[in-house]
């Protein structure tokens, strides 16, 4: 009687101390999430406009990706010489918007082409790669833009606007 009494305290006793720790571990853990989410921004930080920053080196040439910053989509296409040629091509006092291509993209890295993928009609979303100028069309009511991003048929009255962006290296760029 008296060994099987002594024999289920300690049972009890390990089962306390195991749960006591467990609880421990999990408060632990809870204490440390917040402290590594304050180091980021936080969704509403970067809905408010907090910079982005975006590693270009998955994106081959010829590819576009789509990456979203203050709630707008933004293209970021890696041009081919060839689209780079034709955009250098225009004469730009013909254009609706006039505006070279040099002065949409930075000097050094002309490859890349950075829009606000907003169509300047009624804010519809072209499509990358597609249309006459190789470079977005929109569906909704036709408008062309070349592969610099500027208007060159259809309704649209101007061209998809580049964000403020930077080059942090040669393979990353900061929006906002
Ligand atoms: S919204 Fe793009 S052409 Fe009308």
């Amino acid at each position: 009687m008296t060994t099987a009494s002594s024999a289920d305290h300690p049972t009890r006793r390990d089962f306390l101390f195991v749960a006591t720790g467990a609880a421990a571990a999990v408060g632990g853990a809870a204490a440390l999430w917040p402290f590594i989410s304050q180091m980021n921004p936080d969704a509403s930080t970067i809905a408010a406009g907090a910079p982005i920053e975006v590693d270009l080196s998955p994106v081959a040439e010829g590819q576009d990706i789509k990456v979203f910053w203050r709630g707008k989509p933004i293209y970021i296409s890696h041009r081919t010489k060839k689209q780079i040629d034709e955009a250098r091509a225009v004469n730009v006092a013909s254009l609706p918007d006039p505006q070279s291509d040099e002065a949409r993209v930075k000097s050094g890295h002309e490859q890349w082409l950075v829009v606000i993928g907003i169509c300047t009609h009624l804010g519809c979303i072209p499509i990358a790669h597609e249309g006459n100028y190789d470079g977005f069309f929109c569906p909704c009511h036709g408008s062309q833009y070349d592969s610099s991003g500027r208007i060159r048929q259809g309704p649209a009255p101007a061209n998809l606007p580049v964000p403020p962006y930077q080059f942090v290296s040669d393979t990353k760029i900061q929006i906002g």
